[in-house]
């Protein structure tokens, strides 16, 4: 079958092989995608929220199956344009409804779903500007440190988390009487800070069954010792030690079944991936966020152990068949580190060119931020490449990134060196 996939960062590159890797895969395209994918398929230059021209380009080019890897194709609403469309309707579209991607694109929707299926999360309420002094009154009900998350979408910038009581009540003002982050902060929502150690666990469902794909546990922030700013992810692990058997089967009896339960109640047409992001507080998981698309490194680590036929299984999201099929994953550890442009995430340089590539033995190259310009490729983005490997070990899998991740050059290149720092002395 023909394939579109949509995106243009490390995750959408690492979707891309494992799909190109089936039998089931006749043409491959990628819309708007970057120098890696154009490797395994051919770039299509349309933006994933464009849904008129791919409505066009699917047609013209007999795509049956359509991947969406960002978010924001999703809350806008790409599986109900092409349901709802006569000609469209019959493409599988890998990701959940509109009403579905609310569990990413709006806080308070999420907070209120697990609050109906009984999922446990932080304790938390809403406010607007026309409540703001009952938000305040809510802050001093809490003990630090305090946690003010944007309603909607705000690029992965919108969660605030504040030691100062004070400080709290300047930054709900600013959020929702100053837009601090546009529209996405109309509205707040102020939780209960949860103490523990965060992972992700992801999930494939076609809306009845599931299958639980490998966890994993990103390294966000910029710097070294979790220290300076938020970025899309520097490096990721998978899977987390500590998310052993017991602690899986927690999540899938207390979270996952009554999300997919919850979803089926609601009748929310949902047939894709679901991110669950989790806090390990003293053994029990707690919920603090579900992203309805695949995570950006996490997918760099997942994917790459998953040793079934992943196209087979959209296959079966479709045809009826996935809850019967087999799903497979590789018991090796898997590590990727992500190079960044210097500055990033704050404001970086674009068009450096790369080399040593050729160079790289025993790992994985997932293209994020590049462009391929005649025979060069160039940085295009913040995050530029995640470099994958695999080992026995953690420090294995991770030796073979770090040497790879100096074998890459290009002017400004920074990496963490310390990824995984808080996971390598447990044993598996
Ligand atoms: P989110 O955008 O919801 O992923 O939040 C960004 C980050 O803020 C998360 O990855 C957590 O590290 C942190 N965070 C969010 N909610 C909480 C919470 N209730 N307690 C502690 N940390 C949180
Ligand atoms: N790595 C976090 C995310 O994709 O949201």
């Amino acid at each position: 079958m023909n394939v579109l996939v949509l995106g243009s960062g490390g995750r959408e590159h690492a979707l891309s092989w494992k799909i190109a890797q089936s039998s089931l895969c006749e043409k491959l395209f990628i819309a708007p995608g970057n120098a890696g994918t154009a490797q395994l398929g051919e770039n299509v230059n349309i933006s994933a929220t464009d849904f008129e021209s791919l409505k066009t380009f699917v047609i013209d080019n007999e795509i049956e199956m359509l991947v969406v890897g960002p978010e924001d194709s999703l809350v806008k609403g790409i599986y109900d344009f092409f349901k709802n469309d006569e000609v469209l309707s019959e493409v599988c579209v890998i990701g959940p409804s509109k009403e579905g991607a609310q569990l990413e694109g709006s806080k308070e929707y999420s907070k209120q779903f697990m609050q109906r299926h009984d999922i446990p999360t932080a304790a938390y309420d809403s406010f607007t500007k026309e409540s703001l002094n009952e938000g305040y009154d809510f802050l001093e009900t809490l003990s630090p440190p305090y946690v003010l998350k944007a309603d909607g979408l705000a690029a992965g910038k919108g969660v605030l988390i504040i030691n100062d009581l004070e400080e709290a009540k300047r930054e709900l003002k600013s959020m929702l009487t100053d837009a601090k982050f546009g529209d996405a902060s109309s509205k707040v929502v102020i939780e209960e800070y949860l103490d523990g150690i965060e992972l992700s666990v992801f999930v494939l469902t076609d809306g009845n069954n599931y299958k639980i794909l490998p966890s994993a546990k990103d390294y966000k922030r910029i710097g070294e010792g979790d220290t300076g700013l938020n970025t899309g992810g520097m490096g990721a692990i998978s899977p987390v030690p500590f998310a052993d058997k017991f602690f899986i089967e927690r999540v899938e009896d207390r979270i996952i079944k009554p999300t997919i339960k919850g979803l089926q109640e609601e009748e929310i047409e949902y047939k894709g991936f679901i991110f669950i992001g989790l806090m390990n507080v003293n053994g029990d998981p707690k919920v603090i966020e579900y992203n309805v698309r695949m995570g950006d490194p996490e997918t760099e680590v997942v994917i790459p152990r998953i040793k079934s036929d992943l196209l087979n299984l959209f296959k079966g999201i479709s045809n009826g068949t996935f809850g019967e099929q087999d799903f497979y994953v590789d018991e090796d550890v898997a590590t990727t580190v992500m190079l960044v442009s210097g500055g990033y995430p704050e404001s970086y340089e674009k068009g450096k060119g790369i080399s040593g590539l050729e160079e790289v033995e025993n790992s994985i190259v997932f293209h994020a931020g590049t462009l391929k310009e005649e025979d060069k490729v160039l940085t295009n983005g913040g995050r530029v490449m995640a470099i994958t490997s695999f080992g026995r070990t953690i420090e294995e899998a991770l030796s073979k990134s770090f040497d790879n991740a100096e074998k890459v050059k290009f002017d400004g290149k920074y990496y963490r060196k310390d990824i995984g720092f808080d996971l390598k002395q447990e044993q598996f």
